[in-house]
């Protein structure tokens, strides 16, 4: 199947909201992939995070590798975090661009945002900022960003070329993107609908997101490692990043 007849076929958004607003409210039950703190030490996180973000932070993290590693964020920038979940990744972003700086995360499931809200608060961040909404249409002026960062959630879109133009517009020139998601690995194309929630049939060959982030104006696009990180036997974890001329 390619992604056009997944597209046509499926109508995900409404099990996203459901999976994802399950993992905020309930992070003990078992979804059948890696969560959580446990999950983010094996991606190989901070020891710093790990150990100074509440735990509340961690309990419903989705990570499927870490896009810290991809190079650094500056005191004072703005960045953005795609479908940002309860909201790990937001605040390690906040705390490394620091009061003078930005970091607002997006995501389409409200319970995400409402956990995400309460981290926020019980980290003391007062740069953080937290929308519910779509990837794919931003909140967010043209060029008003320095980074843009995702993990695990890009691959959940059913209209991936869109969130490359949207995360194109809204940064700024020579802006970065680095982002970790769920990419299909091997040869094997057979896919479900009642798995793309998890991360396993909105996923497309790492070839396909270089050719998109290129179609997008996207410049130096790379797949820079993978992470390890299975939602499926045909899934793994991957790592890239572009920037913007
Ligand atoms: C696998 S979780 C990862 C969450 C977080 N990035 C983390 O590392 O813990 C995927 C997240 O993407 C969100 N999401 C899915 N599709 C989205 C979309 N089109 N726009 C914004 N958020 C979306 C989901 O609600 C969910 O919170």
């Amino acid at each position: 199947m390619n992604e056009a007849d997944v597209n046509t076929t499926c109508s995900p958004t409404d099990g996203i909201r459901t999976l994802y607003t399950e993992l905020a409210i309930h992070p003990e039950m078992d979804f059948g992939w890696g969560k959580g703190k446990e999950n983010a030490r094996r991606l190989g996180y901070d020891k710093r995070w790990l150990e100074s973000l509440p735990d509340i932070a961690w309990e419903s993290a989705a990570a499927v590798g870490n896009p810290f590693a991809l190079g650094p964020l500056r005191s004072s920038e703005a960045v953005v975090d795609l479908g940002c979940g309860a909201g790990a990744d937001l605040c390690i972003a906040a705390l490394l661009v620091g009061n003078a700086g930005r970091a607002v995360g997006i995501d389409v499931t409200p319970a995400m945002i409402a956990k995400a809200r309460n981290v926020a608060h019980a980290v003391g961040l007062d740069n953080a900022e937290l929308h519910v909404a779509d990837m794919e249409t931003l909140p967010l002026a043209d060029a008003s960003v320095e980074v843009v960062i995702s993990n695990g959630a890009i691959n959940l879109s059913a209209h991936k070329p869109c969130v490359f133009k949207e995360i194109f517009r809204v940064l700024k020139p020579g802006g970065r993107l680095q982002f970790a998601d769920m990419v299909r690995d091997g040869a094997d194309e057979a896919s479900s609908c009642g798995s793309w929630a998890d991360c396993v049939s909105g996923t497309v060959e790492p070839q396909r997101y270089l050719e998109m982030l290129s179609a997008a104006g996207f410049m130096g696009s790379e797949l820079v490692a993978l992470t390890g990180y299975r939602t499926a036997a045909n899934t793994i974890g991957a790592l890239f990043r572009a920037r913007k001329p």
